[in-house]
């Protein structure tokens, strides 16, 4: 454990909290002795992480309730935890939809979910929590975007898009903040074992993807040891790093055939 968590008073608010990688980094931080405000829909989930995190922890787990897709949502986070005195000092902003199949099979109304959900409560919660994140000497956000935004990969063209656009804000606004103490990292993995849609589709996309993917808890100590580090991206694994490094070497257009070959065969095996 890096000794830079007793530096951290105020809590971790991230939001997705209820499965999946958000679950898993609320564990993380919560055994590095950093309170949560867990962020989600499903209240049986969120209830059930509280009382694990808290009977195993030194910490508290405050959970609200709250659907991310309504636009209003990130303002009646922020104002609970003002009127609570909740000091967020980390913020993760891990909330996200997958995808993937053919643009013109999904509606428009899963597009502009996919969107709203992907980006815009990033937007709202760190233009919020800014203010409350700039009074502590040193205060985290990580933004949770995926190894697809270095490329564009056909058949999962919203998520990749959506996920290019956290990767550019969030090294964007990393070098805003740096002399505020706000450090800013974006994380990239690959493939994780999370929920059963993309257990199904890591389990049918070749050697590469079984070969990249991690389990979700070994994502969450890569993203919160990088964190504190000060690291800017964070690629958890060996493998997704090498695979970055090999998708930067191979020209944009070659890459994008040989994923879409083989993302349309694995389409038909799912
Ligand atoms: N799994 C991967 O292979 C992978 C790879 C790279 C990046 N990522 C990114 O990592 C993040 C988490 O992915 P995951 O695989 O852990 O997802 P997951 O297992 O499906 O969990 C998603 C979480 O978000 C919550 N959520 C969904 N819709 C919501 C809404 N409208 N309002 C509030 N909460 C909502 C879900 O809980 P409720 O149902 O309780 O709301 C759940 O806690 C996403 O941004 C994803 O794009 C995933």
């Amino acid at each position: 454990m890096l000794d830079t968590t007793s530096k951290i008073k105020g809590y971790c608010l991230i939001t997705g909290a209820s499965q999946g990688i958000g679950r898993a980094i609320s564990y993380e931080w919560a055994s590095r002795g950093v309170s949560i405000v867990a962020v989600a829909i499903d209240g049986a989930s969120l209830k059930e992480l509280k009382e694990e995190v808290e009977s195993t922890y030194d910490v508290s787990c405050i959970t609200l309730t709250k659907d991310l897709l309504n636009p209003d949502t990130p303002q009646e986070v922020f104002d609970w935890c003002m009127e609570n005195n909740i000091d967020v000092q980390v913020l993760v902003n891990n909330v996200g939809l997958g995808s993937s199949g053919s643009f013109e099979d999904t509606s428009i109304a899963f597009d502009i979910s996919l969107v709203k959900l992907n980006i815009f409560p990033m937007i709202q919660l760190t233009k919020l929590f800014l203010p409350v994140l700039k009074k502590f000497d040193k205060s985290y956000i990580l933004n949770m975007s995926s190894l697809g935004s270095y490329r564009p990969i056909p058949y999962k063209a919203l998520y990749t898009a959506s996920k290019a656009f956290i990767y550019s804000f969030s090294k964007a606004i990393s070098s805003e903040l740096k002399e505020d103490s706000v450090q800013v990292s974006v994380s990239c993995p690959a493939g994780v074992y999370t929920n059963a849609d993309t257990v199904r589709r890591i389990k049918v996309s070749g050697t590469i993807a079984k070969w990249t993917s991690l389990y979700a808890d070994m994502v969450a100590s890569s993203i919160v040891n990088g964190m504190l580090r000060g690291k800017d991206l964070i690629i958890p694994g060996k493998g997704a790093k090498l695979l970055k490094v090999l998708m930067m070497l191979m020209p944009e257009n070659v890459n994008r055939w040989m994923v879409g070959r083989n993302m349309k065969r694995n389409r038909r095996a799912v």
